[in-house]
């Protein structure tokens, strides 16, 4: 990691060629006391998992597989902000190495030409209302070919190397993940939460477009309006009742 420009973050680095998950890794460091910043990094994963107790296909090689153990002086209703605030860092580290900007799908998810390439997952370790740590998952199909997909999966997935049409250099890519994840959170810290918002929103597909929400509690359309204080996600109904979305998987209508 010769070009990491960041003093925390990624400054403790634990490498695995192959791990069931980095999450489950992750977990056991901090419980262990890994200081802030400590990022767990596989070329493969072999239960490699997603949002909704989904599968993550992580294949060798291909992808970076990471979690980030961070440590913040927040108070616990604030950890949903943490997410937003790395799917900006992915955003803008994925511009800085490739020159491609791509999408936020709320709550968390990476599109390029409306096809995930990232996704990121959020657990919290917390003692009563006290947060021990936060493991940030972050997910991104960096070199797959279109053939390494299933059928399936293509039609809603793709990588940067199949957008750009030529391989990424994964070390530089994490190396400026780690920048922007710190830049953030030293912004965040110092300023609150209302800059991150902004930057979210400017990359953000789904403000103001209809989209319908499936939740535990049944599924609501209507138009997504913007995301509040606390990055739940506001949308209003065609009889004007306007909903608070805190977990949901989004479709655009
Ligand atoms: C999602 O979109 O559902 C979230 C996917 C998160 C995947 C990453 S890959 C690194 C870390 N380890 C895991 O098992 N999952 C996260």
């Amino acid at each position: 990691y010769l070009g990491l420009e960041t003093e925390e973050i990624g400054r403790s680095v634990y490498f695995f060629e192959s791990v069931t998950s980095t999450q489950k890794v992750a977990k056991e460091y901090a419980m262990n006391g890994a200081k802030h910043g400590t990022l767990i990094v596989a070329d493969e994963q072999t239960e490699g998992r997603g949002r909704m107790v989904r599968k993550w296909y992580s294949p060798k090689g291909t992808g970076i597989w990471a979690s980030f153990i961070l440590r913040p002086d927040i108070q616990i209703q604030h950890a949903p902000q943490l997410t937003l605030l790395s799917a900006v860092a992915v955003v803008q580290a994925i511009k800085k190495v490739t020159h491609i900007t791509p999408e936020i799908k709320w709550p968390n998810d990476i599109l390029i030409s409306g096809r995930k390439v990232c996704g990121i997952l959020t657990e919290l370790q917390a003692e009563e209302d006290r947060i021990q740590s936060v493991i940030l998952g972050i997910g991104i199909n960096v070199n797959q070919d279109k053939n390494d997909f299933s059928a399936e999966i293509i039609k809603k997935a793709t990588s940067l190397k199949i957008e750009l049409g030529k391989t990424v250099n994964r070390s530089s890519l994490i190396q400026s993940l780690c920048y922007y994840i710190e830049q953030l959170l030293h912004l965040y810290i110092s300023e609150g939460f209302t800059p991150i918002k902004s930057l979210w929103e400017t990359y953000a597909v789904s403000i103001g477009k209809r989209i319908s929400a499936r939740t535990v509690k049944g599924t609501f359309d209507g138009v997504a309006l913007g995301i509040n204080n606390e990055g739940v996600l506001l949308l209003k109904q065609d009889n004007g009742d306007i909903v608070e979305i805190i977990s949901a998987d989004i479709d655009f209508a």
